[in-house]
Parts: C-alpha cells; sequence; structure tokens
C-alpha cells in the first residue's frame, strides 16, 4: 500500500491542468468514485490492525495533498478565463445592430407641422374619439349629411343627441381650439382619423391629416391663397406651383381644393398626375360664418380660412409612391428605404 500511495503522489508531481476540464478530469481521477484515491481507502479497510494507524494517517496526508494539488489548479485557470478555449470565436463578424428609423409618414407629418410652425403656427391636438357636435354639429353638417351615415363614420355610441364616434378630420380639435383660445388663432391640428372606407390602393379606414385654421380681424381669401402657395413651395420645391379649383364643404364659403404642379414631370404630364400636369393636395376655404357663431365667434369683426390635408398622400407624391396600404403593413423592405431620410 506503501508503493501505491507513492505512485498516486508520483502522478500527481507530473499533473499538469490547464483548463477547468482538465481540472475536473483530475478530480475525477483521484477522488470521484471510482478515482485511484478512492480506491486506497477502499484497500484500506482490509489493512490489519497493527497497521491501520500509519496507513489511516497516510491516507488523510494524502487525501489532503490531492485536495489542495486541484484546488490550486483549480484557481489558476479560472483567473484566466479563456482556458477552456475562448466560448465564442471572437474573429466572427459581430451581428449587425440595426437602429429602428421613423415612419415616413411621421417624417412628413413632421415636416408639414415644421413648415407651419415657421409661419407662425401653434399645434393643437384633440381626441381620437369625439361626439357628434365637434366633429358634425358645429361645423355647419346638415342633419342629413351623407357622412353622418353609419356608411362613413364609425360610430362608438348611437340612440342618443350626441352620438360618440372616431373622428373622421381633425377639423373637431379646430372647434375645440374656438370653443377655447383668445383670438387670433392660428394653429395646425395634426392627427389620426378614421372613415369606414373599403382598404385600397388609394383609401384606407385610419389615415393621417393636418388640418390649419387662421381667424383673425381682415382675413382674407387672399390670405389663404398666399399660405397654401408658400407651403407648397416649402413641401414640393421654390418652383411649385398652385391652382385652386371651386370646391363644396359645409364648414367653409367659398370652398376650393388645391392642386400643385406635378413635381414628377414639371406640368408635361406623366402617369402620377395622370397627363394633367397637376396633384390634388388639400381641401381648404374660408371658415363660414356659421361655424365661428357656433363657437362664439362674432362673424361680424373676424372671419378665417381652414385647410385641411392628409399625410399619407403629401407623402406618396414626394416618394411617388402609388398604393397607400405600403404605409400601414410595416414591411422592412419599404420602411429601409426611409431609414436615411431626413428630408424628402
Ligand atoms: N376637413 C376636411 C376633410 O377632412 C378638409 C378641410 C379642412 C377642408 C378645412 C376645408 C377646410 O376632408
Amino acid at each position: 500500500m506503501k508503493e501505491e500511495i507513492e505512485k498516486v503522489l508520483a502522478e500527481l508531481d507530473e499533473l499538469k491542468c490547464l483548463t477547468r476540464k482538465e481540472v475536473e478530469d483530475a478530480r475525477v481521477r483521484f477522488l470521484g468514485k471510482k478515482g485511484e484515491v478512492t480506491a486506497l481507502f477502499e484497500q484500506f479497510r482490509t489493512v490489519g490492525p497493527e497497521m491501520k494507524r500509519e496507513y489511516g494517517r497516510k491516507l488523510n496526508e494524502l487525501k489532503q495533498t490531492v485536495t489542495a494539488k486541484i484546488e490550486e489548479f483549480r484557481a489558476s485557470v479560472s483567473d484566466n478565463a479563456e482556458s477552456d478555449g475562448p466560448k465564442e470565436d471572437l474573429t466572427m463578424p459581430g451581428d449587425a445592430f440595426e437602429p429602428g428609423s421613423r415612419h415616413p409618414v411621421s417624417i412628413v407629418r413632421q415636416q408639414i407641422v415644421e413648415i407651419f410652425r415657421k409661419f407662425g403656427y401653434d399645434v393643437a391636438e384633440g381626441p381620437e374619439i369625439e361626439d357628434d357636435y365637434h366633429v358634425f354639429e358645429a361645423l355647419n353638417f346638415p342633419p342629413n349629411h351623407p357622412a353622418r351615415d353609419m356608411q362613413d363614420t364609425f360610430f362608438v355610441s348611437t340612440g342618443h343627441v350626441n352620438p360618440l364616434l372616431l373622428r373622421t378630420h381633425t377639423s373637431s380639435v379646430q372647434v375645440r381650439e374656438m370653443e377655447s383660445q383668445p383670438l387670433p388663432i392660428r394653429v395646425i391640428c395634426p392627427g389620426r382619423v378614421f372613415r369606414n372606407e373599403a382598404i385600397s390602393a388609394r383609401a384606407h379606414c385610419i389615415f393621417h391629416q393636418v388640418e390649419g385654421l387662421y381667424i383673425d380681424k381682415n382675413v382674407t381669401f387672399a390670405d389663404l391663397k398666399q399660405a397654401i402657395l408658400l407651403f407648397a413651395r416649402e413641401m414640393f420645391g421654390p418652383d411649385a406651383e398652385i391652382r385652386m379649383r371651386p370646391s363644396y364643404f359645409p364648414f367653409t364659403e367659398p370652398s376650393s381644393e388645391v392642386d400643385v404642379s406635378c413635381n414628377i414631370c414639371h406640368g408635361k404630364g406623366c402617369n402620377i398626375c395622370k397627363g394633367t400636369g397637376w396633384l390634388e393636395i388639400l381641401g381648404c376655404g374660408m371658415v363660414d360664418p356659421n361655424v365661428l357663431e357656433a363657437s362664439g365667434i362674432d362673424s361680424k369683426v373676424y372671419s378665417g380660412f381652414a385647410f385641411g390635408m392628409g399625410v399619407e398622400r403629401i407623402a406618396m407624391l414626394k416618394w411617388q409612391v402609388n398604393d397607400l396600404r405600403h404605409y400601414f403593413e410595416n414591411d422592412m423592405r419599404f420602411l429601409r428605404e426611409f431609414s436615411t431620410a431626413t428630408e424628402v
């Protein structure tokens, strides 16, 4: 038994452990259930009583020496984290970190807001769930106007005088401004609007608008025309021209729809402007005196203009996107095209 103890000590002298795995292998080899030191303890049971004391002491010393040595190796390899070999191949290219970017609709909305801010407009927001009064009644919609029909409007609650609904335009925010703000008012109202329309390349049941309102003494149609022209030139370039076509809205009189000269063919006629050289961008008009009076503004002293545009429509024209649905589907291949766009 003496020789066996010496043999183990000699092996221990030779032992070298460079990795955690080698340390663990050595522990199993000497101290494991079938390890060499464990085997010697088994053998110790057969030793005669006269030798028990001496061998007992030797064996215990051996076990301590082996344990100490293995602990020493364990400490030295754990100092060196790479001793198992690196867990990962550090020479591999890293996973690309893809930062998010702003949605094209947000980019254009922000541009529209910035342009009007430069002109001195404030920004106002209001509730998306509105009542009939602020969306229709206060804006001079006759009781049987088709926009009030279930076909066009999502109602949240019906059956009473002032039902709740999802706003169909942000003109409702303009009403709230007229009710609550001191005159003069110069404000734009960006926000999400809802219409009960079949989804197609040109229409969606949810889209975004920026509507504007200016009320002061002596505001005229000429002021409106100038504001829209300046906006069009900021948005579509210094050569942009506008034309106004007579139109109808219950809340403005006179009313007009505005086209901007096609920024793709510059008036020559292409498939985006359908050969006309003009693209429709917004609706506008002089605020109807009934609308001013409904919000407690004296229409004999004050006048004003209002306008409203669809953000997706402006974005489509700027980027020549021919299907509105791209803006809602969040296809990364589409969105990535705008990841570096700070300017359209
Ligand atoms: N509110 C109108 C719409 O949603 C747009 C508009 C606003 C027209 C202001 C004229 C004046 O279609």
